[in-house]
């Protein structure tokens, strides 16, 4: 899900988690889904403070370069994704390539960071576990919560990534579930669980607490990691994981272009993604 936020009294707004259309087998690069957003700031007339994303995503291209160039704003992501940039630019080799220190974007949040959206005042609350980066947006009185927990009926991310740990990802649900029950949950992905059929995007803190299948506030540490990790071994890797991850961690920049003028991405041949 690409969320839009804006506030109506300055018309300053805030992207999060963008998507770039990438066809895996040609290598195909196309906006459409990223020129909806364009329409709609447009049609709307609000102006782009902010692209944020809540982490470097392995399961889809980020448009944030894309956007920032269309419509300007800041790139943001939390300040731990130079610990991803590190472990991945030694897997795909990207070293003289690719700053380690998050330089590629605008801006790199501190837990607690707080930031304005016009009038609307936001905060940044660390929610590592699926990766180390991984942030919420507090904004207003809705959360952003990226790649943490899904719909009640479908439960939490994988913690299996380079960097990723269950007992974290536990500890920062736990520190989501300290904000007010009535707090309005916005999510990154519905994988859409079989006992329904449409996409749903948000939920409240209370719901979660209840219901949530993996990690309602019954259920303990231990029983959580046991559960996180035996399914974790059983996921396939993202179809999109290796594009993503080169792009991601570019701010969605592609690579710099060969003396042929064409970006490539690498594939590394039975390397961490072959483990599986
Ligand atoms: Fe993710």
């Amino acid at each position: 899900m690409t969320h839009v936020v804006a506030d109506p009294e300055t018309h300053a707004a805030a992207i999060i988690d963008s998507v770039l259309d990438y066809d895996l087998v040609t290598g195909k690069i196309t906006h459409q889904s990223a020129n909806k957003v364009i329409d709609l700031i447009r049609a709307e007339g609000y102006q782009v403070d902010w692209i944020l994303e809540t982490h470097a995503h392995a399961d889809h291209v980020t448009a944030a370069h894309y956007l920032k160039q269309q419509l300007g704003g800041q790139i943001a992501i939390g300040e731990r994704i130079s610990e991803v940039q590190q472990v991945f630019a030694k897997v795909f080799n990207l070293r003289e390539e690719v700053g380690v220190d998050g330089r590629q974007f605008d801006h790199l949040w501190k837990d607690e960071e707080v930031f304005r959206i016009g009038s609307i005042e936001a905060r940044v609350l660390a929610t590592p576990g699926h990766t180390p980066a991984d942030v919420t947006y507090l904004i207003g009185d809705t959360a952003f919560v990226g790649d943490t927990i899904f719909m009640p009926d479908y439960g939490t991310a994988r913690c299996d990534f380079p960097g990723g740990n269950a007992e974290t990802l536990f500890d920062s649900v736990q520190r989501l579930y300290t904000l007010p029950d009535e707090t309005r949950v916005f999510l990154c992905h519905d994988y859409i669980p079989e006992t329904r059929t449409d996409y749903r995007w948000e939920t409240r803190i209370l719901t979660q607490k209840q219901h949530n299948i993996h990690i309602a506030e019954h259920i303990k540490k231990e029983a959580f990691v046991q559960m996180r990790q035996a399914r974790d071994k059983e996921l396939a890797m993202p179809k999109l994981i290796v594009p993503s991850i080169q792009i991601n961690i570019r701010a969605g920049a592609l690579p710099e272009p060969a003396n042929n003028g064409i970006s490539y991405v690498k594939v590394p041949l039975n390397s961490i993604f072959a483990a599986k």
